[in-house]
């Protein structure tokens, strides 16, 4: 068991939240290199672009700007074994990102220090607060000039309702822009531009009031004090347990993009940030470090490489591990599964898994029996909860251009539905399609994957459904008597769940008021 209880401390897996344009991007590359996952910066970026060419789908996303997939990473920090699970950065797919918060364990924000706190983030805050996962903050691009430091600070504890307590301060911005002081170790790190890929250290000045600091940074150096000892009373003093509450946020700033600041928060991320915590499942918490092995899905990927045509299921292992060729317990459908193949995503490439732990992330194929919700275990019923689908604001419906394509199109529809960005409604009085999403982006890249993953030519056009809502009822009776009667508007999803597809919004109010014993949820939890 010891050594399930060492790999358990070792882990530490988490997301990066920000508004697109903060640094995310520029950020992960950074914390590859100093993790020594890749050698040069600009190989995330390269990664995109290699992706693009093998994935044609990707072309929209290529033409779009928008980043619409996300992916897992892994690579070793110091004694830590870190998983970075990515997360789309466009409004559209938020569904997404709110699923892979489900599945870590902290977050990193990222702000930019001329933008302040911004509309998606605000957004992603609002979905840690859900789960309290603890949050560290990067202030990113120091280097240009950007707002006050303690105005920046004011605007999180404000508007993310947050508490901040500064690790790293920052000795001034944009050209007067001299490094950060670390109040944890009474150092400070005199900035230095490393635009290229490698790691290099500048000098670092021990104690605030050295007279080497003087020396260097002139009239900023008693500015700095001045600034520290208003910040040091009116901010809060870093509370671990306060941050692992999600009460609490510790601040670093820097410029992700000259590799400043970033190693501060590195080692102070492996150090700080929790390794998997026990995990509600039904009926019980589970221990990480219960000895037998169970996990979640999060997600699922149709076609992520084309040359394969396969669907990959995200599991979080959440406790015990996983061996190549385990046994696994479908706990949904009640079966047992042998996972040869499980895969990972290492830096780079994907590649055969001999072992998990609990905190990474493993790639099941999917062959259509898996639903992102599911439970798999080594043998106990278990059901983590708590990921939601949400109803759909918009509704099209799919219309083929080669009626001979019915079949094709069934397939796709579905197998694109398993990812969870789009929604399939199947009305019950006719064989329309009619897809459901959150943002209206999500019907292109429908229509796109559609034509170029399953050969399929469709339109989306408009349909008379303004919401949909869940519909259950404890009374089988009276459940029959509102399908009679509400046959017209009722439809299944993917899952065959029954689902009100309400032509406006004064409609559905009507019915709620008319069947007070059905239950209509605008979010059905897996
Ligand atoms: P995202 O993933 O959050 O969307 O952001 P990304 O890292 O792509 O960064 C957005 C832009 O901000 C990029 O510029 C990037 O180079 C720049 N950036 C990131 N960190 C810093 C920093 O510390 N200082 C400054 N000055 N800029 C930074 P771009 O012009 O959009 O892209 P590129 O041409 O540099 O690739």
């Amino acid at each position: 068991m010891s050594q399930l209880h060492d790999q358990v401390a070792r882990r530490r897996t988490f997301a990066i939240i920000s508004h697109p344009d903060a640094g995310k991007t520029t950020l992960t590359e950074k914390l590859l290199l100093f993790g020594g996952a890749i050698q040069m910066a600009g190989t995330v970026k390269g990664r995109k672009a290699a992706r693009h060419a093998t994935s044609d789908w990707m072309e929209l996303e290529k033409q779009r700007g928008i980043s619409v997939t996300s992916s897992v990473m892994q690579f070793p920090y110091g004694e830590s074994i870190v998983n970075l699970l990515d997360t789309p950065g466009h409004a559209d797919f938020s569904e997404d990102t709110y699923r892979t918060l489900t599945a870590v364990d902290s977050a990193l924000m990222v702000i930019d220090a001329a933008k302040g706190v911004e509309e998606r983030t605000i957004k992603l805050m609002d979905v840690c607060r859900l789960r309290t996962t603890p949050i560290l903050t990067f202030v990113n691009k120091l280097d240009r000039e950007g707002r006050d430091a303690v105005e920046i600070l004011d605007e999180i504890e404000e508007v993310l309702k947050i508490r901040c307590a500064p690790v790293t301060w920052p000795i001034g911005m944009g050209k007067r822009f001299k490094g950060v002081y670390d109040l944890r170790h009474d150092c400070t790190h005199l900035f230095s531009a490393t635009h290229g890929g490698r790691i290099q250290t500048g000098e670092v000045i021990e104690g605030l009031n050295n007279p080497r600091m003087d020396e260097l940074l002139g009239d900023q150096a008693a500015e700095l004090r001045e600034e520290l000892e208003l910040v040091q009373g009116a901010s809060h003093p870093l509370d671990l347990d306060a941050y692992r509450a999600g009460k609490q946020t510790p601040v670093f700033f820097g410029s992700a993009i000259n590799n400043f600041g970033v190693k501060e928060l590195l080692d102070a991320f492996a150090e700080y940030a929790p390794p998997p915590r026990p995990r509600e499942a039904g009926s019980r918490s589970v221990d990480p470090e219960e000895g037998k092995f169970s996990g979640f899905v999060f997600k699922i990927q149709a076609n992520m490489d084309p040359a394969h045509r396969d669907r990959v299921a995200f599991l979080r292992v959440c406790s015990g591990s996983y061996k190549q060729g385990m046994k696994m317990r479908h706990a949904r459908i009640g079966k047992t599964v042998q996972v040869a193949n499980a895969i990972t995503f290492q830096a780079e490439e994907r590649k055969r898994l001999d072992e998990a732990w609990p905190g990474d992330i493993i790639g099941l194929h999917n062959h259509g029996t898996i639903q992102i919700g599911d439970t798999f275990t080594e043998g106990e019923d278990l059901k983590y909860g708590g990921i939601p689908y949400f109803a759909p604001e918009l509704f099209r419906r799919v219309v083929l251009k080669d009626p001979l394509k019915t079949k094709a199109l069934h397939k796709g529809v579905l197998q694109l539905c398993e990812e969870g960005a789009t929604q399939v409604f199947r009305p019950l009085k006719n064989n329309d399609m009619i897809l459901g999403a959150v943002g209206v982006l999500q019907f292109d890249v429908a229509a796109y994957r559609l034509k170029d993953e399953y050969g399929v030519e469709a339109v989306v056009e408009p349909v008379q459904v303004q919401t949909a809502r869940w519909v259950n009822c404890d009374d089988p009776k009276l459940l029959e008597q509102f399908k009679t009667k509400a046959h017209d508007n009722l439809a299944l999803d993917g899952d065959d769940q029954l689902v009100y597809l309400a032509p406006t919004r004064v409609n559905l109010q009507l019915t709620e008021e008319r069947w007070p014993d059905i239950r209509f949820s605008a979010t059905r939890e897996l």
